[in-house]
């Protein structure tokens, strides 16, 4: 396949840098992407030209920030193939995301001996907040196991549902393994026994194309800064019936109708879960970003993505003292791995005095380092700028990492 990665790398000005004397091969995107110049432009053009707040003047420049800011929420909208933009609600990342859905519908819709179900596979944030809510309700939660591929075992899953299981929340792709879950199966057969389904697409919207009316999933959570625009910044996506139903999640200023010390009415969807001021160049940004993908366009980068996830897990399998931990069939591009004798740790630190960065430790995701009984991995995370030379110099820099070590 042809893929025009000189001119992308092109638009990402902090890839073109030294580290310590090597150039940077940045290979920590699981963690957080890199940002190409329009997305850097669009937010300094916010604050240089029409910086103001949303939803509350009249005054021109005010006008043209809100106009920006429901933009964003449009291009969202389209981004993900949901049904209206109003059905996009603005918030930090999918962590605040996953905590909005437990505190608001699912804290207000099971109570004492009804179960919420995950996977073995997720990570902390879609962990924690259902053992808070289930210590606040009486709810049990239930984890469906994964096997030595790192794949949810559907056969387990399935035992698991039942008429009890009111809430599931499933992670799209695995950030600690790159597992790709058959997420459609699944929210079919969580629907098929009345439960409502969350998504945890953290890793998978800058990596493969996403139609929430397709899969049908009730909620969809994402964070901007993976997906080439700003930290601070994501969303989450609810059918809109849902988030009619549901309570507000936090008080204050734009989700309000009419205050009074006697009752206070609520604001319509999305801005009944969107108090106080947004991040609004952040919103601007994630236009921007995801504007920018499209003009690339995500098959394509999916593609692309799979040919150096291929090369990269060919080069550790040359390297017998490599365990690659997470071996799904179905893979995003993330190559975690652990190297015999060496604690990743101190393979990170090496791997950074050759310029290149990988992310090792437990990934936020303990419970799978448990289950494969190594303390930590390193992981090496590609995005669509990244080479096939990158992966080179990678086990390259293994390589010297071994030969420190081992002699
Ligand atoms: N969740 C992010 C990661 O996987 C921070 O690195």
């Amino acid at each position: 396949m042809t893929f025009p990665i000189e001119k992308i790398r092109e638009d990402f000005p902090i890839l073109h840098q030294k580290i310590k004397g090597m150039p940077l091969v940045y290979l920590d995107n699981a963690a957080t992407s890199q940002k190409p110049q329009v997305v850097i432009n669009a937010v300094c053009h916010y604050y240089e030209k029409y910086n103001a707040n949303i939803h509350r003047a009249v005054h021109t420049l005010s006008e043209r920030a809100t106009l920006a800011y429901e933009e964003a929420r449009t291009a969202c909208q389209h981004f993900i193939h949901a049904k209206e933009a109003r059905e996009i609600i603005f918030c930090s990342g999918t962590t605040v995301a996953i905590n909005l859905v437990a505190q608001t519908y699912v804290r207000s819709n099971v109570k004492l001996g009804d179960e919420i179900l995950i996977t073995a596979l997720e990570h902390h944030s879609n962990i924690v907040p259902w053992q808070m809510v289930c210590e606040q309700t009486g709810a049990v939660l239930k984890v469906a196991p994964i096997n030595e591929l790192g794949e949810v075992i559907q056969s387990d899953f399935d035992a698991l549902l039942s008429s009890k299981t009111k809430f599931i929340s499933i992670v799209h792709i695995s950030n600690a393994l790159g597992t790709v879950n058959p997420i459609k199966e699944m929210i079919e057969k969580a629907h098929a026994v009345g439960a409502k389904v969350l998504i945890d697409g953290a890793q998978a919207l800058p990596h493969m194309p996403v139609d929430v009316q397709a899969l049908g999933c009730d909620f969809y959570a994402a964070s901007g800064h993976k997906v080439f625009a700003p930290t601070g910044i994501g969303f989450l996506y609810g059918k809109a019936e849902l988030l009619i139903s549901m309570p507000p999640y936090q008080g204050g200023g734009d989700m309000i109708r009419t205050v009074s010390f006697e009752k206070t009415t609520y604001a319509d969807i999305p801005y009944k879960f969107e108090a106080g001021t947004p991040n609004i160049e952040g919103a601007i940004g994630l236009k921007a970003a995801l504007d920018y993908i499209n003009t690339i366009g995500l098959e394509k980068i999916y593609l692309y993505e799979q040919e150096l996830l291929a090369y990269a897990t060919q080069q550790a399998l040359l390297f017998p003292d490599i365990r690659i931990i997470g071996t799904a069939q179905e893979k995003a591009s993330i190559l975690s791995f652990v190297l015999e004798g060496i604690h990743p740790h101190d393979i990170g630190t090496l791997l950074d005095e050759q310029g290149i960065a990988v992310r090792t430790g437990h990934h936020c995701a303990m419970p799978i380092m448990k289950f494969f009984k190594v303390p930590a991995t390193v992981r090496a995370s590609f995005a669509f700028y990244n080479t096939m030379e990158e992966i080179d110099k990678l086990f390259e820099g293994l390589n010297k990492v071994r030969k420190i070590f081992k002699k």
